[in-house]
């Protein structure tokens, strides 16, 4: 597995630009199923996860052309409506191809999808929704088989505002016959990206990004081209990556909007935050302060994705914070691996108390899932001497070659490549 050597006491300082939105991309690239006629998508990112939903599409029969960030899909060949289980297993958003291959062609055979080990990852609301919209459900040998001669309209309450699932039941019900009413509806921005798409294939969607959607079922959808929104959790690990070495950087192309939980919480920190139009400045001033207490929640509370970078962040502040992680059971991973560098973390279940210490020391640590690996890269930034970031494939399946973003801004990181290098040790680099 490729590895990163960051180089810790160097300020982040300069302007970048934010990579499409990986989990808007997802969802809307299987929602490409659902079209009667090719559709391109512009500005998605280069990330692992998003070879995996091409090769998907491609086993399936669709025809996939990527040209750099666009991606053009014809979905007019899709012959198979089986994901082959070694695909299943690589990412969780395979999912979302149950919703629309059920809708447009009334049957979908898969297995449980993979995805970051940050918790059990269940899929019970995604099933139940499809049930009530009428889909029978056989799970048999470690497979799930959906049929569903005509998807019927229905009132479905989400026991959680599940992002996969709201998306799920919309991708399903706008080929249903009637009228279906999500309530609990996760109000994340990617559904509203999704519903956006949707709309351009000719769907019938009202309250995208509130807490009830209404969704009417129409007869068939065209095909429709669509530019991905900038990644808010990209952006806010780079706002995090500037605070955390006294840095000054500006990031264009942003949606603020969707930053207000993270922009509160910096501010609350000591960061200095601008905001001028999608341009978002971040500078460090002085010490960071303990923050009494982040409690992540379903958005537009305190996004989950960004509580590992935010952890970093709070590792080294002046005094104790408590973060509550409310979303996934095991999202702490990353703390034994920032306890190795020196920070200071007791846990009690799904709280964690940060006592900020004045400095990090660059260790060997790696990667548990996407946003952890990401965390300890920022803390590599952050810390004394140099950071080996073992299992760099959790990072590149969320950020697009993250060392590179990190270099135009001044930081000293640099990818040692698997097959390339033999095993090294901190003295070595
Ligand atoms: C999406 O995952 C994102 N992934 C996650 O981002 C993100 O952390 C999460 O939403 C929450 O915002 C993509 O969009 C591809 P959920 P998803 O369904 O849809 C439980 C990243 O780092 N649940 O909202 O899987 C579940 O176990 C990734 O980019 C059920 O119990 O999240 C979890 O505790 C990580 N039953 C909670 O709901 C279900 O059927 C939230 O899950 C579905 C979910």
């Amino acid at each position: 597995m490729d590895r990163l050597i960051v180089r810790g006491g160097r300020r982040l300082e300069g302007a970048l630009r934010v990579q499409g939105a990986k989990n808007a991309a997802l969802p809307i690239l299987a929602a490409t199923v659902l079209a009667n006629d090719v559709c391109i998508l512009h500005d998605v990112p280069d990330l692992e996860d998003i070879h995996v939903m091409v090769a998907i599409l491609q086993t399936l029969g669709a025809k996939v052309r990527v040209d750099e960030k666009t991606v053009i899909i014809d979905p007019r060949t899709i012959t198979s409506t089986e994901i082959p289980e070694h695909l299943m297993r690589k990412m969780r958003s395979s999912i979302f191809l149950m919703g629309p291959l059920l809708a447009k062609f009334s049957r979908v055979r898969i297995s449980m999808p993979g995805g970051c080990s940050i918790g059990s990852r269940p899929i019970d609301l995604h099933r139940k929704g499809l049930w009530q919209l009428g889909a029978t459900i056989v799970d048999e040998h470690g497979f799930i088989e959906c049929t569903a001669s005509q998807l019927c309209g229905a009132m479905v309450c989400l026991d959680f505002p599940s992002v996969g699932a709201t998306e799920n039941l919309m991708m399903a019900a706008v080929l249903a016959k009637g009228e279906t009413v999500i309530t609990n509806a996760a109000r994340e921005p990617e559904i509203k990206e999704l519903a956006r798409f949707l709309t351009l294939l000719g769907a019938k969607i009202r309250g995208a990004g509130e807490d009830t959607m209404i969704i009417e079922g129409v007869p068939t959808l065209r095909s429709a081209e669509i530019e991905i929104a900038p990644d808010r959790i990209v952006t806010g690990t780079m706002m995090i990556a500037a605070a955390m070495t006294q840095g000054h950087i500006e990031i264009e192309n942003t949606r603020p909007h969707e930053l207000h939980a993270l922009i509160g919480k910096l501010r609350e920190a000591g960061v200095q935050v601008r905001i001028d139009r999608d341009i978002i400045e971040v500078k460090r001033l002085g010490a960071i302060n303990a923050i009494d207490r982040i409690q992540t929640a379903p958005h537009p509370g305190f996004p989950t994705d960004l509580q590992a970078p935010m952890m970093a962040l709070l590792s080294m502040a002046k005094g104790t914070s408590i973060i509550a992680e409310t979303i996934f059971e095991d999202r702490f991973q990353h703390v034994s691996e920032l306890q190795r560098m020196g920070a200071m973390i007791k846990l009690d279940l799904r709280t964690a108390f940060v006592q900020g210490v004045p400095r990090l020391s660059g260790a060997i640590v790696e990667a548990t899932d996407l946003r952890a690996g990401a965390a300890l890269v920022l803390a590599g930034l952050a810390a004394s001497g140099t950071t080996i970031v073992d299992r760099v494939d959790h990072i590149d399946r969320g950020y697009e070659s993250l060392e590179k973003q990190l270099r135009q801004l001044g930081a000293n990181v640099i990818r040692l490549h698997a097959k390339k290098e033999k095993e090294r040790t901190l003295a070595q680099v």
